[in-house]
């Protein structure tokens, strides 16, 4: 696991300790092409970090954005206590790394420069698609 946490960008600030206890937490799933990861709606119990691979975000407006090594994703409903806010589905053979809903809330509450990285990207990707949504845009 610590191999593939290094190719996590937001990982890497984290000092040794710090990330000790976070890689405890981490487990690694091999997903194959074109399978949903998550599905809208669904209850969010974990946030998934792309170790390599790539997966598609298909957003409510209708378009879509592909994340891939170093990215992650199902952070918005652990941190809004909401439903998931779209679909995600791997594209090619992908490695994650899960990190469940307790854990992620146990870390971000003592580790918080982990929480604000994973907050301000959370932020981005609403505000994205609350533009997206206001101007109709079907990419
Ligand atoms: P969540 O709502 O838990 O589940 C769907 C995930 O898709 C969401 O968390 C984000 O991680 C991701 N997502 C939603 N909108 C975007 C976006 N505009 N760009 C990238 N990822 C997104």
């Amino acid at each position: 696991v610590w191999e593939q946490v290094a190719r996590v960008p937001i990982f890497a600030a984290l000092g040794v300790v710090t990330l000790s206890e976070i890689v405890g937490k981490l487990r690694t799933r091999y997903y194959p092409a074109r399978v949903t990861v998550v599905r809208r709606g669904d209850a969010g119990d974990s946030m998934f970090f792309i170790s390599s691979g790539e997966v598609e975000v298909r957003l409510p407006t209708g378009g879509s954005v592909k994340l891939s090594d170093g990215a992650f994703f199902g952070e918005m409903a652990l941190l809004e206590r909401q439903p998931r806010s779209a679909s995600v589905a791997t594209t090619r053979p992908t490695t994650l790394l899960v990190l469940y809903a307790s854990d992620f809330y146990e870390i971000a509450s003592h580790i918080p420069a982990l929480a604000e990285a994973v907050e301000v990207e959370a932020r981005r990707r609403r505000e994205e698609n609350l533009g997206r949504q206001a101007a109709g845009t079907k990419r």
